[in-house]
């Protein structure tokens, strides 16, 4: 999470000024990024660091002047750090983030959303903003849900590995056969990861985008892991009562049509044996003005703005607490807050 923007009566024009082209020059990094991962630099520099861009031109066929603007554009941005004689390298820790697909902080897949499908996005908004027009996330294509997953791919990891078993008693649960429901599996990563991690573990993936189904069916069967994971188009509500000890949402919760949002958490809680888990990752909508300038505010703040087209509202914690009560669940919801402004919430039959 950054600082806070300095705002106020005492931040000066060239301050203003300052941070135009400060996010400017964002906007242009995203696309270098871009271009570094797709045409391989990245890749070439972390496999033979301390090459000169000509060396690395030369080695992926590619224009020596290009590459070189390239190379000094991302030293100055500290992208790359270099010696004296303009041998370039990866700053550290660059080569998880941007040359190491499947490394749980690899960023690629983030950046890419934002160069495939929001520059799309955006450009195409005008007109939603007079009409209030939406263009649903789901069915859009097999790149679209993939390059989705794979944004937020850090979040399969981290919640199969340590949030979901650090909830009480569900190591033992997951270490002796404990069933799983994922609402919102999208292209089944999570369950890759969970099935993965806990061998014992039994789960369900449920969903009603088409396209990510058949993503996490293929993923699934590839696997061989029909016998323990299905993936279903259903409504959760319509799934056998009591039947789960835990149900999972991640970056799901915002994406549920606010008009049916209390129904599936319903159908969660319907679901749930007593004593399950609902553990939601989520995002949470700032309720004041004042929360909407701290930082662990500004992430979902974007994530509202990116995925206005998409009909996508961030409920706020007053919202999210609605839900919970509403379904039955007594006890409030555990709340923390990772990484860029994730929410944690858990919340026990
Ligand atoms: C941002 S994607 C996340 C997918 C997946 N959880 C992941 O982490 O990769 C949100 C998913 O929620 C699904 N979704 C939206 N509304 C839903 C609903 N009412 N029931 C089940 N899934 C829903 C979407 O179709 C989409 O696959």
């Amino acid at each position: 999470m950054g600082k806070p923007e300095k705002t106020g009566s005492d931040i000066s024009l060239d301050e203003q000024v300052a941070k135009i082209f400060a996010w400017r020059r964002g906007f242009n990094t995203i696309f270098l990024i871009d271009i570094g991962v797709d045409l391989g630099l990245f890749k070439a520099l972390a496999e033979a660091p301390g090459q000169t861009s000509a060396e690395i031109a030369r080695q992926l066929k590619l224009h020596a002047h290009y590459v070189d603007v390239w190379c000094m554009t991302a030293f100055g941005l500290g992208l790359l750090d270099a010696d004296e004689e303009r041998r370039f390298r990866l700053a550290p820790h660059m080569d998880k983030i941007l040359a190491s697909p499947g490394h749980p902080r690899d960023l690629t897949g983030y950046v890419r959303l934002g160069t495939a499908f929001l520059t799309e996005d955006f450009a195409r908004c005008r007109e939603a903003f007079r009409t209030g027009e939406t263009v649903p996330f789901q069915g859009r294509s097999h790149a679209f849900a993939d390059t989705i997953g794979e944004a937020i791919r850090g979040l399969h990891a981290a919640t199969a590995r340590k949030i979901l078993p650090d909830l009480e008693g569900m190591r033992q649960t997951l270490e002796s056969g404990g069933r799983v429901l994922e609402v919102g599996c999208g292209t089944g990563r999570f369950l890759m990861q969970l099935t993965g991690a806990w061998p014992s573990a039994h789960c369900t993936g449920a969903d009603i985008d088409p396209t990510g189904i058949e993503i996490a069916r293929n993923k699934v069967a590839t696997a061989g892991l029909e016998a323990r994971v299905e993936v279903i188009e259903s409504d959760v509500a319509k799934l056998p009562a009591a039947s789960y000890d835990a149900v999972v949402m991640i970056e799901v919760l915002h994406e549920i049509a606010p008009q049916i949002r209390q129904h599936v958490i319903d159908g969660c809680a319907h679901v749930l044996k007593p004593g399950g888990w609902l553990l939601i990752v989520d995002e949470t909508y700032p309720s004041t003005l004042e929360e909407a300038r701290r930082p662990e505010f500004q992430f979902p703040l974007q994530t509202g703005f990116e995925e206005l087209t998409w009909g996508n509202v961030i409920p706020t914690r007053e919202e999210q607490e609605q839900l919970f009560a509403n379904a039955g669940f007594k006890n409030a919801a555990e709340r923390a807050i990772i990484g860029e402004g994730f929410t944690i919430l858990s919340v026990r039959r």
